[in-house]
């Protein structure tokens, strides 16, 4: 096979992925026929990159997503490793009223799927703030709160017992907002049970599902500003905290909603964050990867070098930390982003914050995370 340095490497792979469309898993095939072998290599997918360099990928998606839209679920089967439910296993999803039966159908059709495919699933959410019925607030108090979310994690942990890769068991308990010492957030859980919700469900988790991994997922971990600063020695004192109490804890999420242009990115407090995390013996899984381009110009091609550069900064760090197991993009396409709700552009068009664009071309974030990959491997020999 001929040998190509790195530099060759990134030239050649960016230059054909600018030029091959990828829209069926048969039009992959043709194509690639086509290369040579180091070429093959180079073009395989995201998640056949990273498991080479004893990483799993993968992204979050919806079910409706897999179901109606044949080009997507053939980019999702070719790019992933590990799936994670975009919406469907949160609260609100499942159930609407009190006493309601739960109904997971289309969170079963993710978990379905994955297997069929031989993908890991991630399970997201047991315990937020967010997504959850309404019914809750009229129910959930000091007396009743915690008996309400043992039961709620309970029937999660059960129904998937000895299927999930791993759970996100709290997501968000941090908000500095709420100005407190401890930066911990009040959220009705933490109103109903205070700090102790935490640890109640994680030991209902694990007790429910002895195999899967338990991970305390947060936003906000990545840029530089003060109020990331308060939000890693917040998250770290509560790892610690938890870890001191003896509570099953095996990963942190980082969920990693990057932005062009909004925040300074400051390597060695992110790199820090990241050593002490491992020095707690934790795992860490990127488990929300996207760029978010709000506030980036309307050229497409500047706005996609952009959201590159910002994917490479992170990748680089990423991939070469020995304690990261996982990276996990929220969303795969730009077909299907939470951006353009949560967060659209005032020119109104369409975010392209992920690796493949609306047809499921790669891009050239597509390219970088690739590469960053590709880099990993190197190093490793
Ligand atoms: C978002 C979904 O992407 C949206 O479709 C939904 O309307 C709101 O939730 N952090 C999380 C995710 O942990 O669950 C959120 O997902 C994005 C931010």
């Amino acid at each position: 096979m001929k040998y190509l340095n790195r530099r060759q490497f990134v030239s050649r792979s960016s230059s054909l992925a600018a030029t091959v469309a990828v829209p069926t898993l048969a039009g992959i095939g043709c194509t690639e026929a086509k290369m040579d072998e180091a070429d093959l290599s180079a073009k395989e997918s995201i998640h056949a990159q990273a498991k080479k360099g004893g990483l799993q990928f993968g992204a979050a998606i919806l079910a409706s997503q897999l179901k109606n839209d044949r080009a997507f679920r053939e980019a999702v089967i070719r790019e992933c490793g590990v799936l994670t439910h975009e919406n469907e296993l949160k609260w609100a999803t499942l159930q609407n009223r009190e006493n309601q039966e739960y109904n997971f159908s289309k969170a079963d059709y993710i978990v379905d799927f994955a297997e069929e495919h031989n993908m890991a699933v991630r399970g997201h959410t047991l315990v937020w703030h967010l997504g959850y019925p309404k019914y809750l607030d009229q129910t959930v108090n000091p007396k009743s709160g915690r008996d309400i979310m043992v039961a709620h994690i309970e029937e999660l942990s059960k129904h998937y017992a000895g299927r999930m890769h791993s759970w996100d068991v709290v997501n968000e308990a941090i908000d500095i907002k709420y100005e407190r010492e401890d930066g911990l957030a009040e959220t009705l859980w933490f109103k109903a049970m205070g700090e102790e919700y935490l640890d109640i469900a994680f030991e209902t988790a694990h007790k429910a599902d002895p195999k899967a991994l338990m991970v305390y997922n947060e936003n906000g971990l990545v840029y530089g500003r003060e109020r990331h600063d308060k939000k890693r020695k917040a998250v770290l004192d509560l790892l610690k905290r938890r870890l001191s109490n003896n509570i099953p804890l095996d990963a942190l999420g980082i969920q990693s909603h990057l932005s062009i242009g909004q925040h300074p990115f400051e390597r060695d407090k992110f790199v820090g964050f990241l050593n002490d995390v491992a020095d707690l013996g934790l795992r860490i899984y990127i488990t929300e990867l996207d760029v978010r381009d709000t506030h980036g110009p309307a050229d497409i091609a500047t706005r996609d070098q952009l959201v590159a550069d910002e994917y490479k900064r992170f990748m680089e760090i990423i991939v070469d930390h020995p304690a990261v197991d996982m990276i996990v993009t929220w969303g795969l396409s730009d077909k299907y982003t939470w951006i353009n709700e949560w967060a659209p552009r005032l020119d109104g068009l369409p975010a392209r914050p992920l690796p493949l664009d609306h047809k499921m071309r790669r891009k050239k974030g597509w390219d970088v995370i690739v590469e960053s990959l590709e880099a990993r491997q190197k190093n490793d020999l």
